[in-house]
């Protein structure tokens, strides 16, 4: 299985090279492409300096800030274009513990299609969040659970494992989400293409360096999203068309 972690990063200076070095000793097989914003900080440059010391780190360098979801969808056509069987979404910050990888990766080798790091599964934690964080991630994953009718607790997280061929039937080109609402939106269109989606637990650590990027525009992203998804597939179900 040749494996692709996929880091994308704006402004991670201080906390990237901490987890890449973590994720090249926790699994040294796996290949990584981080996906650089043109992070005013200088990360890819920063980038660039660590890849030209590591024939398996690779850098996508972007124009500027055009989102999470839009940074993935070009590296996901990196990595499916040169060949890799598996994919993998992981955060800069360390949220993500590179330690973890192999629980997603065995559950690729189980034969799940799309694995989804789990902080609201029996055994999967949350290290250092607020309250209200908790509450908004725990809500989110409620609200869409409800509208779009999946069993999944962690809808919204970032930490997951693609099989090559789920990507492939992805319509990517399609998915223009940002932010939360491009992770709900990969994982209903994994859903809806009738593939295996098992959740593993995973502990979620808050970022010690560094602030994060989501802000209440990409919330209500989400949420009209999300409505709209869960709506259509019902009227689909109703009048026995296909949305
Ligand atoms: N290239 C690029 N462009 N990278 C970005 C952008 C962007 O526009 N926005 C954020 N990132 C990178 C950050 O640098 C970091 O590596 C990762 O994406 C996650 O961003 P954070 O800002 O740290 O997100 P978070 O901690 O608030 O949110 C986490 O939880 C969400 C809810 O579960 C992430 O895991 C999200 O993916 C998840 O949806
Ligand atoms: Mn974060």
């Amino acid at each position: 299985m040749r494996v692709l972690t996929i880091i994308p990063t704006y402004n991670e200076l201080e906390s990237l090279p901490l987890t890449l070095a973590r994720l090249r000793k926790a699994v040294p097989a796996a290949d990584v492409l981080i996906v650089d914003d043109n992070s005013p900080d200088g990360t890819g440059r920063l980038a660039d300096e660590l890849a030209a010391d590591d024939r398996q780190v690779h850098v996508l360098h972007r124009k500027g800030k055009e989102g999470l979801g839009a940074a993935y969808i070009a590296g996901f056509g990196w990595g499916l274009d040169a060949g890799y069987d598996v994919l993998v979404e992981m955060d800069a910050d360390g949220s993500h513990q590179p330690e973890q990888l192999p629980l997603l990766l065995d559950a690729v080798e189980q034969g799940a299609d799309l694995v989804l790091g789990s902080r609201w599964v029996p055994g999967g934690k949350v290290v250092n969040w607020p309250w209200q964080r908790k509450l908004i991630s725990l809500g989110g994953s409620l609200y869409s659970r409800i509208l779009l009718g999946v069993k999944y607790r962690d809808i919204t997280g970032g930490y997951r494992a693609f099989k090559r061929g789920t990507l492939e039937a992805i319509d990517l080109s399609k998915v223009d989400s940002v932010g939360y609402g491009f992770q709900v939106d990969l994982l209903w269109r994994t859903v809806q293409l009738g593939l295996k989606v098992v959740e593993v637990p995973i502990t979620f650590v808050e970022r010690e360096f560094g602030a994060s990027k989501m802000g209440g525009g990409i919330f209500k992203e989400a949420m009209v999203n999300v409505a709209k998804w869960g709506l259509t597939a019902r009227w689909s179900k109703l009048t026995g068309k296909r949305g």
